[in-house]
């Protein structure tokens, strides 16, 4: 499958995968509702049949699958048993929003240059998880949060689109987080938005192109408005 999508005019179908909240989902939910994306999401996948994310899906009519983590041997096994999953809705975007799983690389080739990750952290600072924590310990003044293309290296795959936030005094981790988390919801439609109307690919070399232009860094929503 080729990473560049030529602009046909049909929906891109996407597929979502999560494991908790979901609302990153939701933003996604809403812009396509607003015909703000020219995507359709098909499917939304949870390794966690409790999480509310799912809920989210169902009220928008979006089918949603569960496939447990647990009861799989290892790893590989799991990610090959999610990329059938997949394969029968043919996502031509998979975007993994709060998905808290580790995936093999052969997982992530068979969806290179077709998958995206939402990072709350101002990436390559804070890969893995605590990033909030970590920020302010870090003594960071800004922090925000990272759309990337996913590789094989953990949340280090090349950057899309950025927000960024103050850490403020008197912050703690769940406060910075909510600060960060209303800047996800509006980086991550707009990278799909520009992925599904082919503005938005991964060349042969591994960079970032948006509107035929390769970025030298990630676009910074704050420059957009
Ligand atoms: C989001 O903050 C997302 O960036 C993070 O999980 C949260 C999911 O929230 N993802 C990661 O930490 C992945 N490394 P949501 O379920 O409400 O969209």
């Amino acid at each position: 499958m080729p990473s560049e999508r030529p602009d046909t005019g049909t929906p891109l179908p996407v597929a979502v995968l999560i494991s908790g909240s979901g609302s990153n989902l939701q933003a996604l939910i809403d812009a396509q509702q607003a015909g703000e994306l020219a995507a359709d999401i098909r499917v939304v996948v949870s390794n966690r049949a409790d999480a509310y994310g799912l809920t989210r899906a169902r009220q928008a009519g979006i089918e949603t699958q569960v496939l447990s983590h647990r009861g799989f041997p290892n790893r590989a096994d799991y990610d090959a048993a999610l990329a059938d999953l997949l394969g029968d809705f043919d996502p031509g975007l998979v975007v993994l929003a709060g998905f808290m799983r580790i995936l093999t690389p052969e997982f992530v080739a068979g969806f290179h240059g077709r998958m995206f990750n939402i990072h709350p952290s101002l990436l390559p600072k804070h890969p893995g998880l605590h990033t909030h924590q970590r920020a302010l310990e870090a003594g960071d003044t800004e922090h925000g949060a990272t759309v990337h293309f996913v590789t094989e290296e953990l949340d280090g795959g090349p950057a899309v689109i950025q927000a960024r936030v103050p850490v403020l005094p008197g912050d703690d981790a769940d406060r910075l987080a909510a600060r960060v988390l209303a800047q996800e919801h509006r980086i991550y439609p707009l990278a799909v938005r520009w992925f599904a109307s082919g503005r938005l690919r991964l060349d042969d070399t591994g960079h970032v192109v948006l509107d035929d232009k390769p970025l030298s860094a990630p676009v910074r929503l704050d420059e957009l408005i």
